[in-house]
C-alpha cells in the first residue's frame, strides 16, 4: 500500500509489534500501514463520527476489522491507556495537540510521536514541561513542504533555548542541512528588505541567523 512520505516517516519511528493509539486518525492509513508492515496493534481514534465512517471503509478494504479498534473520542477521553502505548498525534496544530495532552491519562504514557503543523518551538517546550525528553526528531520534505516529527519519551533532559527553537536532535543531523539553509535564506531576505529604521527587529533577525549558523548543521 502507498502512504504519504510524512506518514511513512512517522511509521518508520515505530518499532515492530508496538501498541499504538492514533489520535485524530482521519482516514486511518497510518494504522493500516502499521498493522500490515509492522504487526502493530492499533487504536484508530477520532473526534468525528463522520470521519470514522470513512476510516472503517478503509480498514474493511484491507480486511483488518478484527485487528484495528476504532474509537470515537475527543483526545484521550474515551481511551484506556497503559504505559506500553505509543500515542501518535499528527496533522494538527500545536494548540490542539497541547489541549489533548492536558489529560491526566498522559501521566501513564511513556512514548509520544508528534507531528504538529505549526509552532514547533512551543510544542517542544510544553511537552518537555509535561515530563518528556526529545528522543528522536526527523525532518521530511513531502509535497514541497517540510514536516518535523518528534519522538518524546518519558524522562528529563536539560535544553537550551536554541534546542527548543531548532531541535536538539534535528539540528545535529547533517541530512537536515537543506531545511536549515532554507530558513536561513528566508530570514536573510527579510533582513535585507527590512528598512534600517527597524533597528530592534533587524537586530533580532541578525542574532537569530547568527545562532542558526552556529548551532545547526549548516
Ligand atoms: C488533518 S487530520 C490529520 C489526520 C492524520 N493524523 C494525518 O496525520 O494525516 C486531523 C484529524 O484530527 C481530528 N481531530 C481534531 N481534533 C481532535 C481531538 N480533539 N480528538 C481527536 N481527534 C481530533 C479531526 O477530526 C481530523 O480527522
Amino acid at each position: 500500500m502507498h502512504i504519504s512520505k510524512r506518514l511513512e516517516c512517522i511509521a518508520n519511528m515505530v518499532d515492530n509489534n508496538s501498541q499504538i493509539i492514533d489520535i485524530g486518525c482521519d482516514h486511518g492509513w497510518l494504522d493500516i500501514y502499521l498493522t500490515i508492515k509492522k504487526n502493530c496493534q492499533c487504536i484508530a481514534s477520532d473526534i468525528s463520527q463522520n470521519v470514522l465512517k470513512n476510516t472503517e471503509v478503509n480498514i474493511t478494504k484491507y480486511n483488518l476489522n478484527d485487528k484495528i479498534k476504532i474509537i470515537c473520542s475527543d483526545g484521550l477521553d474515551k481511551i484506556v491507556v497503559n504505559n506500553e502505548n505509543i500515542i501518535i498525534i499528527s496533522g494538527m496544530g500545536t494548540n490542539t495537540i497541547i489541549n489533548i495532552l492536558k489529560s491526566k491519562k498522559v501521566n501513564k504514557i511513556n512514548n509520544l510521536i508528534i507531528q504538529s503543523n505549526n509552532n514547533i518551538e512551543l510544542l517542544r517546550k510544553k511537552i518537555v514541561k509535561l515530563g518528556f525528553y526529545i528522543y528522536n526528531e526527523k525532518i521530511i520534505l513531502d509535497g514541497g513542504k517540510y514536516y518535523i516529527i518528534i519522538y518524546f519519551k518519558r524522562g528529563k533532559k536539560k535544553y537550551l533555548k536554541a534546542d527548543y527553537l531548532f531541535g536538539p536532535v534535528a539540528r545535529l543531523n547533517k541530512a537536515n542541512g537543506e531545511f536549515y539553509n532554507k530558513i536561513y535564506d528566508k530570514n536573510m531576505l527579510i533582513l535585507c528588505q527590512l528598512p534600517k529604521k527597524y533597528i530592534f527587529k533587524r537586530l533580532n533577525i541578525y542574532l537569530y541567523l547568527k545562532q542558526l549558523k552556529k548551532i545547526t548543521s549548516i
